[in-house]
């Protein structure tokens, strides 16, 4: 449906019982501050006040949203929780928990989601059958990116195995080139460990490990390997890699500073921002192994006081499952809808194979919750992995040591 700003205040008046004069506000905590990001979320604002809506922005800097995590705990403490809050995976289902959610079944219903979004995503926006959240995408995690040019200057073709990767970032160092962009931030060594455990483990593995928890699996051999080519990996990173922010790792591989950087595709966001083209600037190719990695980016309301909010609620969650917003925040965002019937003639080669890649996991059973973007785990479970992987990645700690590790902290955290 062609979506009008007449549309969007019926529509409203029908939702918002009593409140059909209520001017939608909007309140947005998101953690969308990169280029691309930026660029991606200034469409949902502009498409809000197209609609009558009023918006006000709570931008909290920090990749993966640790740091707005922080600031929306702080927030719903205090007793004044922002109108829309960029939440996802079971973080929701524990808001949820805490009451303080607020239920957009209606808009849900009326919109149809249940027809046009994959069953399987539809089930982390629900909480207890409602609906408490609204997909705004799919980001592939299990992504590696490249400069094409400094790869081609050396010789070197994307890598399909640890091996090929190994192998190359030898070739790449020895010709003085840094092969692994990094930024030592504790999300970004776990968003490259679970590559690692997909990779070397494979899909079963990665379910029974970050998803299921089990010790057989966190004890493993396997597990030893995950720990090993990480302090491979660790060795293919320059010295100036703490705390660095993504964004500046990916424009290392923009700038030809590094050849290689594992990332999701908010990556590919930042490339695009910066005017680079897919296959000519830069390459993607999904990390080695089989899977796929899904990481669902959502906003859920918070149970706020006063119509104009709640109507901003619903005209927020309305638009951002709408086609044409699916299309155009994902183009710019470096993600692929999360809408079924959205075409993706205007997307790139690396979103066809993202989404090509997706149907097919989804068919063989090898579509995994990203546990490092808060998609399989609560945060207990998830925080005490990463802790285990951040302490490992900036020490000497050996592999056994790490696992031995990882196994009590999973079994503490329960
Ligand atoms: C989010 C992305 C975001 C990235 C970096 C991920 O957890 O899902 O939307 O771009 O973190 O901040």
């Amino acid at each position: 449906m062609k979506y009008t700003a007449k549309a969007a205040i019926s529509a409203i008046a029908l939702t918002v019982a009593g409140a059909a004069h209520a001017e939608p506000q909007a309140e947005v905590l998101h953690w969308w501050t990169a280029g691309g990001e930026a660029k991606a979320v200034a469409v949902l604002q502009q498409e809000f006040s197209e609609n009558g809506g009023t918006w006000t922005d709570m931008p909290v800097a920090g990749g993966g949203g640790d740091a707005a995590m922080t600031a929306l705990r702080a927030r719903v403490l205090s007793g004044n929780a922002p109108t829309a809050v960029q939440l996802k995976g079971p973080a929701i289902q524990e808001w949820y928990e805490e009451g303080v959610l607020a239920d957009i079944s209606s808009v849900a219903e009326a919109e149809g989601w249940a027809d046009v979004l994959p069953a399987q995503i539809a089930e982390h926006m629900k909480c207890e059958g409602d609906w408490c959240a609204a997909p705004v995408n799919v980001h592939r995690v299990d992504w590696i990116w490249a400069n094409k040019s400094v790869l081609d200057a050396n010789g070197i073709e994307m890598p399909t195995t640890w091996d090929e990767f190994n192998a190359a970032a030898e070739k790449l160092q020895a010709a003085g080139v840094i092969p692994l962009a990094h930024g030592g931030q504790s999300w970004q060594d776990a968003t490259v460990f679970e590559t690692v455990v997909l990779g070397l483990g494979g899909p079963e593995f990665f379910q029974k490990a970050l998803v299921d928890l089990d010790q057989e699996a966190l004890t493993s051999d396997t597990m030893v390997q995950v720990f090993d080519q990480m302090r491979t990996l660790r060795g293919y990173v320059d010295d100036n890699f703490s705390g660095r922010d993504w964004n500046l790792a990916t424009a290392m591989v923009m700038n030809g500073e590094a050849a290689f950087q594992i990332m999701g595709d908010w990556a590919k966001g930042e490339f695009l921002a910066a005017g680079k083209v897919p296959g000519e600037d830069f390459l993607c190719a999904s990390t080695p192994g089989e899977g796929y990695l899904y990481n669902v980016d959502s906003f859920a309301m918070f149970e706020v006081d006063g119509d104009d909010k709640k109507a901003g609620q619903d005209l927020l969650a309305k638009l951002i499952v709408g086609p044409n917003f699916q299309k155009v925040f994902n183009l710019n965002k470096g993600s692929i809808p999360v809408r079924t019937d959205v075409s993706l003639d205007e997307f790139d080669e690396c979103a066809v194979k993202s989404s090509e890649d997706m149907k097919a996991s989804a068919e063989n059973g090898s579509l995994l919750p990203s546990y490092a973007h808060g998609m399989a785990l609560r945060g207990a479970q998830s925080g005490a992995i990463t802790d285990v992987v951040t302490a490992h990645f900036n020490s000497d700690m050996s592999s056994e040591d790490a696992v031995k590790m990882l196994a009590d902290a999973v079994a503490n955290s329960m």
